[in-house]
């Protein structure tokens, strides 16, 4: 048998309020890890799933076919590998259904552990179609705003028009994300399902110019204008009645003095952008916020230059 080798792919904020499904930001402090090595198979498997505890997943299943790091790997392996499989092994470090980005963490780190395997002949850029081919089986749908910054880490615009190319936005100084993640589970596929088909004219338009001044600001480090773009009017107000302590920590965010706050991705899990010297006290006051509905949390604080995916020493 040949070697282990490890990838680790960090949880990441789908949509960011402004950019629902093409804009996303890397997360430090929580990632899922990957190992791979050669077999004699013919093809990608999966020898084990455990979860956050250690212990074997109860629910995330060892079959190649419905698993989101196989299915990711596979699409890689199908048209890179050479001969014979790859079997791995899937460490969660993102809690399921969390709206931290798990699926794609673990896409992420299974096609770069996979790529490792190989001796990691293909860039990163060129991994993302298969990242997306895993993220595409857990969620339903086609976006990459959580597998592109798990990926290449910070801050990432990713439109599905202009896929498999992808925009790096700059980090703006001296600002930060608190995230909590309430003790809930919403689920990816099913909440896309619940959202309007069609909008308003005018929603449309207020939400274009808040992502237009948003990318602005992110160039020009003007965090006035973050505070005044960071707003999600269409996709926010449908999803927060799945978080029941959401207005209430966005509250306490807003009173700490965050530039902004809404869900991540789906949610539970909610975050604020914050000025760096702010940030910790901010997420504490979610996290108190939170628990003062009786719902139980864990936060982070990142930076917006959190790393992407890498192999890792074993
Ligand atoms: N953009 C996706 C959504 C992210 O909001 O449905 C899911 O984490």
């Amino acid at each position: 048998m040949s070697e282990w080798i490890a990838a680790f792919a960090p949880a990441s904020i789908g949509n960011v309020a402004v950019g629902f499904d093409m804009l996303g930001l890397a997360l430090e402090g929580a990632g899922d890890r990957v190992y791979a090595r050669r077999t004699d198979n013919d093809r990608v498997t999966v020898l084990e799933v455990r979860g956050l505890d250690g212990e074997l997943h109860p629910y995330l299943s060892t079959n190649a076919e419905s698993n989101t790091a196989s299915i990711a790997a596979q699409a890689f392996w199908s048209d890179h590998g050479d001969e014979g499989g790859v079997e791995l092994k899937v460490h969660k470090g993102v809690p399921l259904q969390s709206g931290m980005g798990s699926s794609a963490a673990s896409a992420v780190a299974a096609v770069v552990a996979a790529n490792g395997v190989l001796g990691s002949p293909l860039p990163l850029d060129e991994l993302l179609p298969y990242a997306l081919e895993g993220e595409k089986y857990a969620s339903g749908g086609l976006h990459a705003d959580n597998v592109a910054p798990s990926l290449f880490g910070g801050l990432v615009l990713c439109p599905q028009v202009l896929l498999p190319q992808v925009v790096h936005l700059p980090a703006p100084n001296g600002v930060s994300a608190a995230l909590i993640h309430p003790d809930l589970q919403v689920n990816t596929a099913h909440a896309r399902r619940g959202l309007a088909r069609s909008y308003a004219t005018k929603a449309w338009l207020e939400q274009q110019g808040l992502l237009a001044g948003f990318i602005a600001a992110c160039h020009s480090g003007d965090v006035d204008l973050i505070k005044k773009t960071l707003r999600d009017v269409i996709i926010e107000p449908q999803r927060k009645e799945n978080v029941p302590c959401f207005d209430v920590v966005k509250a306490a965010a807003e009173r700490g003095g965050a530039l902004g706050c809404s869900l991540s991705g789906s949610g539970p899990s909610i975050f604020a952008l914050c000025r760096t010297a702010d940030a910790r006290n901010i997420a504490s006051a979610m996290e108190q916020a939170c628990r003062s509905q009786g719902i139980g949390c864990e936060s982070w604080v990142s930076s917006m230059d959190a790393p992407g995916a890498r192999i890792e020493a074993i």
